[in-house]
């Protein structure tokens, strides 16, 4: 079969929130996720702080993922300004960190950034008035311009695309109406809408029905993807098997 068609078993995951306590938070489930498919995926919010201490026990509990991971930052992990010790760390631990870069298996190609907010259609934020205003909106611009960038150069036939905000509104119900202008942005959905991707997932919404609610614990949602939370999926979906587990911890 042409790697092109293969069917490839996906594990997403977002918001793991690590804590600088965390005890061995993820081992079972990385052992477990590495028995049953492919590919793993982080969509940001990997540590609670990012602090390093934080991104070292995660990246403990990564060595026991013996499947290839990809992933992106969320938020919180640009917490304690110590980004690039976190990615570093990361990295060490076999996670391919995407944001400038593109990571392909098996076929696919993955392409990612963190995304920002700046809220949905016709009501996004626009670049106008205070300088600190059109600062905002820049940064958001910003985020999908580097997400257009990556779709430009990704040459498979399937795209998966990683993001911690929301690029659409549909996939943030169950959050607090009053929040949905931080959760994400429509420019990310432009970008994305512009390419033929094949599958998005994101984080960073916590509370949807779909997420668990309040539960602390990591809970396993659908296989054989295609209506679960934080997901966009369009034709050609069918080779891609997903398999969600989603941690449900604060924005
Ligand atoms: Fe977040």
């Amino acid at each position: 079969m042409a790697e092109a068609n293969r069917p490839l078993k996906l594990a997403a995951l977002a918001d793991l929130h690590v804590e600088e306590t965390s005890v061995e938070p993820y081992r079972r489930l990385f052992a477990e996720i590495s028995q049953k498919a492919d590919v793993l995926a982080l969509c940001g919010d990997l540590t609670n702080l990012g602090k390093p201490a934080e991104a070292e026990i995660l990246a403990e509990e990564l060595r026991s993922c013996t499947i290839p991971m990809v992933g992106i930052l969320g938020n919180h992990d640009y917490e304690s300004g110590q980004v690039a010790e976190v990615e570093r760390i990361l990295r060490d631990a076999g996670l391919h960190l995407l944001e400038n870069h593109i990571h392909e298996e098996k076929g696919v190609a993955f392409v990612g950034v963190k995304g920002f907010a700046g809220g949905f259609g016709s009501r996004m934020l626009t670049a106008f008035g205070e300088e600190i205003v059109k600062r905002f909106v820049a940064e958001t611009v910003a985020e999908a311009t580097r997400l257009e960038n990556g779709l430009r150069v990704a040459r498979a036939e399937r795209i998966v695309v990683l993001l911690h905000y929301a690029p659409i509104i549909d996939t943030i119900a169950g959050e607090p109406a009053e929040v949905f202008p931080f959760l994400g942005s429509s420019r990310l959905a432009e970008t994305i809408d512009r390419f033929e991707v094949s599958l998005v997932l994101h984080g960073h919404a916590h509370n949807t029905p779909q997420c668990g609610g309040s539960q602390p614990q990591l809970n396993r949602l659908h296989e054989q993807g295609g209506d679960f939370a934080s997901l966009r999926a369009r034709p050609p979906m069918p080779l891609l098997q997903s398999l969600l587990a989603a941690p449900t911890v604060r924005l």
